[in-house]
C-alpha cells in the first residue's frame, strides 16, 4: 500500500439528485453544483446513438478513436497524433501525473482551482504548491509562479478560466509567463470552459503549442457540449510527450458510443454557440446581481459564479431547501453556483437577496 493514499481522501461526487429530492422532499432539484451544461445536449447527438448499432457490443471499441480523432484534429488544425484521449479530463489528469511526477517533485498550482490537480500530484507522492490568485481581479498570480520554480518543479495546471472563480488569463499573458517558464516543466492549459469565454475571441491558448514544447491543451466534451454522462476529453501536446502518455493510456478507455457522440457534437457549431449566447445573458444577470446587493465575486468567464459571503453555509443549506444544489465546500466564506435557466437564476437570487438582507 503506498503510504501517500493513506492520506488522501477522495474526491467527491456530486450526490444523486433523487437521493437529495427524498432527503429534503422536494419537488424538483436542480443540479448547479457541477458545472454541468443547463441546456441539455445536442439532439443530434441524441438521434445518432438512437442509431448506434447495439448488435455488436461483442467487440472491443476503436481504440484509436480513429474517427473522432480526425474530426478534432480537423477543428483545432492540430496533427491527429498529438492528441490523447481520455475517459473524460479526469483519466488525463490521472495519466500526466502518473507519467510525469516522481515523488518529491514540485507541481504548482492556483488557489483556489481545479481539486484534481493537486489530488493526483500527491497521489504520485509530488509536493503540491499553491499560489494564491490575485485581489481583486482573481486572475492567476502568473509573475509569482515563476518566481516559485527551481529544479523540482515538474508541472504547473492552468486552468483557463479558472475553476471555481470562473477568471479567464489571455493569450497574451500565458505567451509572456510561457516566455519565462524553464523548459524542463510541463504547462498544463486546461481549457475546459474556454467555448465559453466572450471577452477574448478566439480565447483559446492552442496557438501557443506552436511556440512551445513544454505547453500542452486540454479540452472536454462534458462542459458546453453538453456529454459529461459520456466521459471524452483529450489533451494535445508535442509528439515526444504524446507518446510518453500514450504508453500509459488504457487500450480501449473510450467505449464507441462515446466516440460516436463526441464526434457528431463537435459538428454541431449551432448547439454550442446557442448555449454560449444563453449562458452569456444570465452570467451577466448574475453579475450585475452581486454588484446590486454587494457581494463579492469575479468577472466569469465561464458557466459558473463564484461569490464570497460569510453566510455561505446558510445560504447553500436555503438554496437546497428551496430545490438548487450549489457547490459549497470549497472555501468557507464562499460558493459556487453553475449557470442556470433564467427562472432557475432568478428564483435564486431571490432566496439570497432575501436572505442576506
Ligand atoms: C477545470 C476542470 N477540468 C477537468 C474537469 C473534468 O472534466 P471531465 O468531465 O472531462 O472529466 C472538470 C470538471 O468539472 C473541470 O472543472
Amino acid at each position: 500500500m503506498k503510504e501517500t493514499i493513506k492520506k488522501l481522501q477522495s474526491y467527491q461526487p456530486a450526490p444523486l439528485p433523487e437521493e437529495v429530492e427524498k432527503k429534503y422532499n422536494l419537488k424538483r432539484l436542480a443540479r448547479l453544483s457541477a458545472n454541468e451544461n443547463s441546456y441539455g445536449q445536442s439532439p443530434r447527438v441524441v438521434t445518432a446513438l438512437q442509431h448506434f448499432d447495439f448488435n455488436e457490443l461483442n467487440y472491443y471499441p476503436d481504440g484509436y478513436a480513429t474517427q473522432l480523432r480526425a474530426r478534432v484534429a480537423n477543428k483545432l488544425k492540430v496533427d491527429g497524433d498529438n492528441i490523447i484521449f481520455g475517459v473524460g479530463l479526469d483519466e488525463i489528469i490521472a495519466y500526466l501525473s502518473r507519467v510525469f511526477l516522481e515523488p518529491g517533485d514540485e507541481v504548482i498550482v492556483s488557489q483556489p482551482t481545479f481539486s484534481e490537480y493537486a489530488l493526483n500530484a500527491q497521489i504520485e507522492g509530488a509536493k503540491v504548491i499553491e499560489v494564491p490568485v490575485q485581489e481583486p481581479s482573481g486572475k492567476q498570480n502568473l509573475a509569482k509562479m515563476v518566481d516559485l520554480m527551481n529544479s523540482r518543479t515538474k508541472m504547473v495546471w492552468l486552468c483557463n478560466p479558472n475553476n471555481p472563480t470562473g477568471v479567464y488569463e489571455s493569450v497574451a499573458d500565458l505567451r509572456s509567463f510561457m516566455q519565462k517558464v524553464p523548459q524542463d516543466v510541463l504547462v498544463l492549459i486546461d481549457e475546459a470552459y474556454i467555448q465559453f469565454v466572450t471577452d477574448a475571441q478566439p480565447a483559446t491558448a492552442l496557438p501557443l503549442l506552436k511556440e512551445f514544447d513544454n505547453i500542452a491543451i486540454m479540452r472536454t466534451f462534458s462542459k458546453i457540449y453538453g456529454l459529461a454522462n459520456l466521459r471524452v476529453g483529450f489533451i494535445v501536446m508535442s509528439q515526444q510527450l504524446a507518446n510518453y502518455v500514450q504508453t500509459i493510456r488504457l487500450p480501449y478507455n473510450l467505449n464507441s458510443l462515446s466516440q460516436l457522440a463526441a464526434s457528431v457534437a463537435l459538428d454541431d457549431q449551432a448547439f454550442v454557440e446557442d448555449v454560449r449566447a444563453k449562458n452569456r445573458v444570465e452570467r451577466d444577470r448574475w453579475e450585475q446581481f452581486f454588484r446590486q446587493v454587494g457581494l463579492q465575486s469575479y468577472h466569469s468567464q465561464a458557466n459558473f459564479v463564484y461569490f464570497k459571503t460569510d453566510q455561505a453555509a446558510a445560504l447553500g443549506k436555503k438554496l437546497l431547501l428551496n430545490g438548487y444544489q450549489i457547490r459549497e465546500g470549497l472555501a468557507p466564506d464562499a460558493l459556487r453556483i453553475s449557470v442556470g435557466k433564467a427562472a432557475d437564476n432568478v428564483a435564486m437570487q431571490k432566496i439570497i437577496a432575501d436572505t442576506l438582507q
